[in-house]
């Protein structure tokens, strides 16, 4: 599949590295190409990967994954140009808002490019758990949502493919829980627990 990445830093990069070594085609999404990040991501994936403007990657990528910090959201869509029907993966946080922040970021997003099938994911774990999503033998959960079934099912076999489990939240509505959640995470792993913390579901 042809995924456009968004963003090359600790998540774009990791999950660029990851879906690379699943023969995924890659285009890196970015404004400087030779800056360490830009420069970073691209050796780590590849000969499946290549750098362009953000406009290629958006054109080129049948799922974007937008992965830049929150500030730059607007300035990201605004460079990506047309977004209609894609299906695109928001990882972003607001960090530093409160827990009732709403509308979410993904429904912010959402109205920014209203053709386009946004599915919130990668939000409420660490980069470092991307990288590593195994807990002696249980894996990660990554929470999604997201309003069209087909995008959530393509999104879900991505996360897949990097050995998280998908848990399916629901509609975007919920993605102000997934937000308030990665808040959480954060806060807890920068206390005495770190970073090698991931939410798990338990069903039965
Ligand atoms: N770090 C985590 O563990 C984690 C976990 C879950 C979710 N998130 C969320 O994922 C997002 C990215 O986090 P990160 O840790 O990967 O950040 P990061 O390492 O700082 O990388 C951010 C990337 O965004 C790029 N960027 C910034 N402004 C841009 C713009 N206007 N257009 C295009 N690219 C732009 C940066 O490029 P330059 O090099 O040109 O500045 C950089 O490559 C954030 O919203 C964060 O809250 C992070």
């Amino acid at each position: 599949m042809q995924l456009g990445i968004i963003g090359a830093g600790n998540i774009g990069g990791t999950l660029g590295k990851r879906w690379a070594q699943q023969g995924h085609q890659i285009v890196f999404g970015v404004r400087d190409p030779n800056s360490e990040k830009a420069q970073k991501a691209l050796a780590a994936a590849g000969a499946q990967a290549r750098l362009g403007t953000v406009a290629e990657a958006v054109a080129a990528g049948e799922v974007i994954l937008l992965a830049v910090p929150w500030y730059a959201v607007r300035e990201a869509v605004q460079a990506g140009g047309d977004w209609s029907g894609k299906v695109v993966i928001d990882a972003v946080n607001h960090v530093g808002s409160t827990i009732e922040q709403s509308p979410s970021v993904a429904e912010t997003l959402w109205a920014m490019m209203p053709s386009a099938q946004v599915v919130k994911g990668f939000n409420m774990l660490g980069w470092n758990i991307i990288e590593q999503p195994d807990f002696g033998g249980i894996a990660a959960d990554c929470f999604i949502c997201g309003d069209h079934a087909g995008a959530k099912q393509t999104v879900a076999a991505l996360v897949r493919e990097t050995g998280l489990e998908v848990v399916d939240c629901g509609s975007l509505q919920n993605a102000v829980i997934l937000e308030a959640l990665a808040r959480l995470w954060i806060k807890l792993s920068l206390g005495e627990m770190g970073r090698e913390i991931a939410f798990k579901l338990l069903g039965r």
